[in-house]
């Protein structure tokens, strides 16, 4: 293990770029941080350790067996964006981390993965094949073409439930009145996929801002899922940390919080493990 300097001692970027040069990758020598935070002499920036749970979760993700190994994997992750004229639209403060985290965390696990996104400020993690969407019928448009050839389907995505009915192909001007927006409902893509026959392994998100337990209970009856991951919105929306509680036909696993990435980990490995009982 090799310590990080402290920033004073010279910028923690050089030093990786040093072991990086030091390093093989072609040998499968992987660096884990130095990550951004406080340090011993009270300085804060990039330089510090990784926490020994995020350490322990990247070498377990590594070494250990390939939990999803020649399983298709589709995922959705961030916003739709509606459009109510031509520079205005209706969205969600998704940022995309959760669901692109996921997406990581499948490719980590060997699987094959495509990752349908809405608008987000996120490079794709290396390995996955990004679909960029902007509405949720785009959304809907690219999951329905994938859908049957996925074995699991992981519905990240903040999908807007509503959309314009009558999106103007110009900029709206500002008039004396009120002005009246009317919204049409949008395709339930999770709900449809579910519904599939012979359809992928279906993985719920919930975000939801009070009664999480049984809200997310009655949301993935609803949806007819076998798993559902419930957070809540304040917990996750931009955030880089998160705590989930998985419900599945056993009842309910907390997942506390943690880093994304970590959390993204632990529900793959859930699916894994779910998946032969199908
Ligand atoms: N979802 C979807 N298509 C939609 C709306 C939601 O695929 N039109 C998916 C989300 O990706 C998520 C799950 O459904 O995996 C639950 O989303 P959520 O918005 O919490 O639930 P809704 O069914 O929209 O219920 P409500 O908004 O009433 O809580």
């Amino acid at each position: 293990m090799h310590r990080a300097p402290q920033p004073a001692l010279g910028r923690a970027g050089d030093e990786r770029g040093d072991v990086a040069e030091r390093g093989d990758a072609a040998h499968g020598v992987g660096i884990l941080g130095p990550t951004e935070g406080d340090h011993a002499d009270r300085e804060g920036g990039m330089g510090r350790m990784l926490e020994p749970q995020e350490i322990f979760a990247e070498v377990a993700a590594a070494l250990g067996p390939k939990a999803l190994s020649k399983k298709k994997v589709l995922i959705t992750a961030g916003p739709t964006y509606e459009p109510i004229d031509t520079v205005r639209g209706v969205t969600n403060q998704s940022s995309g981390k959760m669901g692109y985290a996921v997406a990581q965390a499948a490719v980590e696990a060997g699987a094959q993965v495509t990752l349908v996104s809405g608008a987000t400020a996120l490079a794709a993690p290396p390995g996955v094949e990004r679909v960029d969407v902007t509405t949720a019928s785009d959304m809907h448009k690219a999951v329905m073409a994938r859908a049957k050839q996925a074995d699991v389907f992981i519905s990240v995505a903040a999908v807007a439930d509503y959309r314009p009915v009558d999106p103007k192909p110009h900029k709206i001007k500002r008039g004396n009145g009120n002005l009246k927006l009317e919204l049409a409902p949008n395709p339930d893509i999770l709900g449809e996929v579910a519904a599939l026959p012979k359809g992928p392994f279906c993985v719920g998100f919930a975000a939801e801002t009070e009664d999480l337990k049984a809200n997310a209970q009655a949301k993935r009856k609803k949806k007819g899922i076998p798993l559902l991951a419930a957070n809540l919105a304040h917990e996750t929306f931009g955030k880089d940390t998160n705590a989930l509680t998985l419900f599945d036909e056993d009842g309910m696993h907390e997942l506390p919080l943690a880093p994304k990435i970590v959390l993204a980990r632990q529900l793959v490995a859930h699916i894994a493990k779910m998946l032969p009982r199908r």
